[in-house]
């Protein structure tokens, strides 16, 4: 398996991943723009599937967004979301950035506590109507190399 920049042939395994993770996916429309950002795979070597995408955007400021993360249920606990923003940091820190931002469902334990262990800290909250539709902003400051 290993973690490598996205081509448009990997954006069908990645819609397929992303339809089995999000009630609200984005279609492949949405994810063949984003091949204009950063969008990294990881990829079972033996099937040469994509089995976990993340797409970050470098914003203003040295700041930069992770939009999604998601790896495929059947490919879940296994440490592949942790190697994918182990590398979008490093990625990120070269390009200058320092700080990261995320948005996350406060509802989403697993994903709450990736991020915790990767070294985000929740930052603030986004109310919507009710709690289970409200955000937390996570963010985490990259050192300087
Ligand atoms: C969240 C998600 C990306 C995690 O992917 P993963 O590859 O299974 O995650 P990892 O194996 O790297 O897990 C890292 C840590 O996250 C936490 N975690 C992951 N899955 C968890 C679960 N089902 N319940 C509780 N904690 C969980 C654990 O703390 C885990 O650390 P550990 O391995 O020391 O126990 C995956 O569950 C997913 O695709 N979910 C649907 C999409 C989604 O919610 N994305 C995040 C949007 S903000």
């Amino acid at each position: 398996m290993g973690i490598r920049s996205a081509t448009k042939k990997d954006l069908d395994d990645i819609v397929e991943i992303e339809r089995l993770s999000f009630p609200d996916p984005w279609d492949y429309n949405y994810f063949n723009a984003a091949l204009r950002n950063i969008l990294i795979v990881y990829e079972d070597y033996e099937t040469k599937k994509v089995v976990g995408y993340l797409v970050a955007v470098c914003c203003k400021q040295n700041r930069a967004v992770i939009m999604k993360v998601a790896v495929h249920p059947e490919y879940r606990n296994r440490r592949i979301a942790t190697e994918l923003l182990k590398a979008i940091l490093e990625i990120l820190k070269e390009k200058g950035i320092e700080d990261v931002e995320i948005d996350v469902d406060m509802m989403n334990r697993s994903a709450i506590e990736l991020y915790e262990k990767a070294g985000f800290k929740i930052a603030r909250t986004i109310p919507m109507n009710s709690e289970d539709e409200s955000f937390y902003t996570m963010k985490l400051r990259l050192a300087k190399s």
